[in-house]
């Protein structure tokens, strides 16, 4: 219900019978006891417990819009899928998170942004669960929820602590090339219409004639890029800490529609066995000189939610949710991604989050999964099983799939195969040499500078090591303006002091 019931008309209970009143509880006398048969009373209460669902872990803090997208360029050589085909458009959701911080933490503080993006198509929802910045800190599953842990809270204080995330990021110095996407200026993005958004991922598409790509996606907004310095977002984080929903919701109250433009790099099936860098290893990106930038369309939020809880909080993106077209690729983070997320919404939200309006597709679902907590959208006395002799229809396409690869080999515990320029700090080493400008570069210094300062040994010289791993002039400064920090003893630690 979207209007407040007059005052006139009363309220009722969740059965729809007349509550008599939503102010006094009913009791013996004035003064005397409440009644447990106040029944209106003991539902008001009894659901209040239990407004909340669990937050998502990891981005819990978040909010979002609905929008059209719109295929403006003929990308049907790469994919038969039914939303990307030339003029097509199709209605979506996305959504906007910090990663680490809680439910009600500050929007500015420094991190990585969510950008995930529901399609409903008309073959099923194809999620596009990525991020602001084009690559990941990790690069097996195994090593996701140790990471996530480490950026959260200490067990015993409850406090955020530099050492932890430090020790983690130096622990594996797969993580120097997001880390340095992090404290740099896509740490701290202006607001969420000011950053652009990434698969980060290597993705399949398939075309009609059954021809295969790897394909990592791009949206880039027309708003411009656009960051806060460090002491305007720490001003930020206290003076509004939820400025970046705030600014969404009202800019397209305002009719201030933000777009981003989508594109592709698209990599034949071939070239993945030889190319310098190993295209399915999340830490690297591939450069625009090897595989440019194809246009796809524009993706235009205009439309806001009703209802924050029913249509942000209930939302449920899944990088497993394909459609026909398009498919996985053999990157094992995007595999355990595969699994984890609709695993986390069961728990989050439901069995059956599917049903709930945001989350359920445009088309027909026909499922063999049945029943389970708020089972709404219920089959009637339709076949349970498959195959059947009642003429309910089922599956059955076997032989290879079109969105698949080779594999062969034995079962192992192991890293990716390296590719011939494959290190942990050379596409990082890139970044801060040749795109980041000088006054970018100094800024960079003074952030991890800062973002060291509490930071015990022996982290804090892996630290100092990490960053010279990736530039010795960069990794040098960093120290010494650590040390300088060091010497003053009149700048706080970010980290408590463990006596452990
Ligand atoms: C193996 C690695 C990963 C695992 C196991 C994992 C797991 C999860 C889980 C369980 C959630 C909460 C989902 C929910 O409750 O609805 C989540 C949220 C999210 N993850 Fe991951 N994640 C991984 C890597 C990544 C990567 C690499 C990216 C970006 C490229 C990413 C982007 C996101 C985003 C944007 C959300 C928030 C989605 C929303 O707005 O509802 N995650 N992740």
């Amino acid at each position: 219900m979207t209007e407040t019931t007059p005052h006139s008309t009363g309220s009722t209970t969740q059965a729809g019978i007349p509550a008599v009143s939503d102010r006094n509880s009913l009791t013996v006398g004035n003064n005397g006891p409440i009644v447990l048969h106040d029944h209106h009373l003991v539902e008001t209460l009894q659901h209040f417990n239990r407004m909340n669902v669990p937050e998502r872990r990891p981005h819990a803090k978040g909010s979002g819009a609905y929008g059209t997208f719109e295929v403006t360029e003929d990308i049907s050589r790469y994919t038969k899928a039914d939303f990307l085909q030339p003029g097509k458009k199709t209605e979506m959701l996305a959504r906007f998170s910090t990663v680490a911080g809680e439910l009600g933490s500050p929007d500015t503080w420094r991190d990585v942004r969510g950008f995930a993006l529901k399609f409903y198509t008309e073959e099923g929802n194809f999620d596009l669960v990525g991020n602001n910045t084009p690559v990941f800190f990790v690069r097996d599953p195994m090593k996701f929820p140790h990471f996530i842990r480490s950026q959260k809270r200490l067990p015993d204080s409850g406090l955020r602590d530099g050492t932890m995330q430090w020790d983690f990021w130096t622990q594996n110095p797969e993580s120097a090339h997001q880390v340095t996407y992090v404290m740099g200026q896509r740490g701290l993005p202006k607001t969420w219409r000011h950053m652009n958004g990434y698969s980060s991922h290597t993705y399949s598409l398939v075309n009609e004639a059954g021809e295969r790509f790897w394909v990592k996606w791009s949206f880039q907004t027309n708003q411009g890029m656009d960051y806060l310095t460090n002491e305007e977002a720490e001003r930020q984080a206290g003076a509004n800490a939820d400025i970046h929903r705030q600014d969404l919701f009202e800019a397209i109250k305002r009719g201030e529609n933000p777009s981003w433009d989508a594109y592709l790099q698209v990599m034949p099936y071939e070239d993945a066995k030889t190319y310098r860098f190993n295209p399915f290893d999340l830490t690297k990106v591939w450069p625009k000189k090897d595989y440019p930038r194809i246009k796809v369309g524009t993706m235009t939020l205009n439309r806001n939610p009703e209802n924050f809880f029913a249509e942000i909080e209930q939302s449920a993106f899944s990088p497993a949710n394909m459609v026909p077209g398009t498919g996985n690729s053999p990157d094992k983070m995007l595999l355990g991604r595969n699994f984890a997320y609709a695993d986390a919404q069961r728990y989050r939200i439901g069995t059956n989050f599917q049903q709930l309006p945001v989350n359920k597709p445009i088309n027909p679902v026909h499922t063999y999964n049945f029943e389970g907590n708020m089972w709404y959208e219920h089959t009637g006395a339709r076949s349970y099983y498959a195959p059947n002799s009642f003429g309910d229809s089922w599956s059955d396409q076997t032989g290879p799939v079109d969105n698949g690869w080779e594999a062969d080999g034995e079962l192992v515990r192991s890293s990716y195969d390296l590719h011939a320029e494959d290190d942990d700090f050379g596409q990082p080493g890139t970044l801060i040499r040749e795109v980041f400008s000088d006054a970018q570069r100094d800024e960079f210094v003074q952030t991890v500078a800062g973002a060291l300062d509490g930071v015990q040994e022996p982290v804090l010289s892996n630290a100092f090591q990490y960053w010279k791993n990736v530039d010795a002039t960069v990794g040098q400064r960093i120290e010494d303006a650590v040390r300088a920090n060091l010497d003053d003893t009149t700048v706080p630690g970010m980290g408590v002091d463990r006596d452990r």
